[in-house]
């Protein structure tokens, strides 16, 4: 790619300099001078994702087999799609799957915490074991498996709606008993029903918006009531020799009721493997105060009417706006992973990254801005230092395992930004070909030129766009 490049600018410019007089020459554009440090690294990314959760995998099987084809392609292919590479299933804690409520593995009491369990496994899991296996075929290594609530036989209210919390946690007894070892070994055999299938679940999360009660699927926990599940729960997965997963904590509305619960999650610290928080009564703005890594794992435009456009008015569904969300929690907030709710489900809001009406399938500019870096900041990728963004544009880099190295460019200003992109320390990375590629209102990330001169990639962000510049090492002559 760079050597076409090289040879195109060797052989056009002087046939353009021969077309026209000397005086029409203007000096070469260097653009602002952009310079990636790989010696200063900070966190390690885990990806970029979504979930079907709620019947909304139901919602993607019921179009043609090509259209779910497409769908799948648009949200985890690293060739056609965004390439997500982060999936959040929803574990079923419902006795049955009318509306969107999500059916559970055991729909009723086996009769104590103590009864031999009476599992059933459809083998559908409400559609997502098949969305789990597709997005896997495309690529996606990271499957977070959550529940939103324990079963209603395990909890304080008897419902696996309206809150209550789980019998055995610290101030909830119950005449029942201690369900939290039901609760772990109810887990454990949801992740077994998918080992079975062949799609290994990375990441187990055992509640979801704890400080919220709502009419579905909620159960409440504060730090100290989720410590003491985890209690339980860390010892379970390691006699299960499941030590792989990872225990995600705590799923909360906000950034700022994780860094509230993270205080009394501190007894059980080495269970965990990742922190998480959602975005919807606070967003990432700094980091939160763990060693673990962190995952915003569910945000987006609830209520939003249904729009497309990469930029219409600065608006919670515009696209750019997500490229600037995720941009603050990966720069501002040391995120590793970002998630948004839905990929694809059908209805008139901006709740997912693709519409789905009748048998139309329509990607929105969100799932293009969550594109912008999933394709090239692939999982394992470390965010590294980067200076001099032209005024308007902000500007981050990752260095990825393959050595790529992988600089975002958002520009909201109304001009386009002529930038010239150079990388230094490591241990002297040499470019030897760079790529790039742009997201805007009329472009889904097309390829857009770049010129490699010097080691230096050269490259014009259109006005309201986001652009990303790949740079990959030279290879040594064979
Ligand atoms: C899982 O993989 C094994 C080995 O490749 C295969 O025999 C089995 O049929 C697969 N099971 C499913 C449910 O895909
Ligand atoms: C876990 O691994 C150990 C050692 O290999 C083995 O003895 C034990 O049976 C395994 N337990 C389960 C539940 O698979
Ligand atoms: C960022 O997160 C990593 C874990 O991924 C942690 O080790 C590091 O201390 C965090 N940095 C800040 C500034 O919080």
């Amino acid at each position: 790619m760079s050597l076409t490049l090289l040879i195109t600018g060797t052989i056009f410019l002087p046939l353009t300099v021969l077309a026209r007089t000397a005086t029409d020459v203007k000096p070469r554009q260097a653009g602002t001078t952009v310079t990636v440090n790989l010696d200063q690294r900070y966190q390690t990314i885990d990806g970029f994702g979504c979930s079907e959760a709620f019947q909304r995998a139901v919602q993607m099987s019921k179009v043609t087999e090509e259209q779910q084809q497409y769908t799948l392609d648009l949200l985890f292919s690293t060739e056609k799609g965004a390439g997500l590479s982060i999936l959040r299933n929803g574990i079923g804690s419902s006795p049955d799957m009318s509306a969107d409520h999500m059916v559970s593995i055991q729909p009723k009491s086996p009769g104590g915490p103590t009864s031999p369990p009476n599992y059933v496994w459809d083998g559908s899991d409400n559609k997502q074991l098949w969305v789990s296996q597709e997005a896997v075929k495309r690529g996606v290594k990271t499957i977070y498996a959550n529940a939103w609530s324990a079963p209603g036989y395990m909890k304080t209210n008897g419902n696996d709606a309206n809150g209550g919390t789980l019998c055995g946690v610290g101030g909830a007894s119950c005449s029942s008993g201690d369900w939290r070892q039901a609760y772990a070994d109810y887990l454990v055999q949801y992740i077994r029903f998918y080992q079975e299938a062949n799609v290994t679940i990375t990441h187990l999360g055992f509640v979801n918006e704890p400080d919220l009660t709502t009419s579905y699927a909620s159960m409440r926990m504060s730090g100290s009531q989720a410590a003491d599940f985890i209690k339980v729960l860390g010892p379970t997965l390691e006699r299960e020799n499941l030590t792989s997963v990872g225990i995600n904590c705590c799923d909360p509305e906000g950034w700022s009721s994780q860094a509230g619960m993270l205080g009394q999650l501190g007894p059980v610290d080495s269970y965990l493997s990742t922190v998480t928080a959602h975005s919807y009564t606070s967003s990432p703005g700094s980091p939160l105060n763990t060693r673990h890594r962190v995952w915003q794992t569910e945000a987006a435009d609830l209520n939003g009417a249904w729009q497309g456009a990469w930029y219409a008015n600065g608006g919670a569904g515009d696209g750019q706006t997500w490229a600037n969300n995720i941009y603050t929690a990966l720069v501002s907030a040391n995120a590793s992973g970002y998630l948004y709710w839905i990929g694809a489900q059908t209805g008139a809001t901006n709740s997912k990254l693709v519409r789905i009406d009748g048998n139309t399938v329509t990607p929105s500019k969100r799932l293009w801005a969550f594109g912008q870096w999933s394709r090239f900041v692939r999982p394992g990728a470390v965010r590294v230092g980067v200076q001099g963004a032209p005024s308007g544009v902000r500007v981050s880099a990752f260095q990825n395992v393959d050595g790529a190295v992988a600089v975002q460019f958002i520009n909201t200003g109304a001009a386009a930004a002529s930038v010239q992109v150079k990388v230094g320390g490591g241990e002297s990375f040499a470019a030897g070909a760079a790529t790039a590629h742009v997201t805007d209102n009329s472009r889904d990330l097309e390829d857009l030129t770049v010129q490699l001169e010097g080691g230096a990639a050269a490259a014009s962000v259109p006005a309201r766009s986001m652009v990303t510049v790949v740079l990959r090492q030279e290879t040594p002559p064979a």
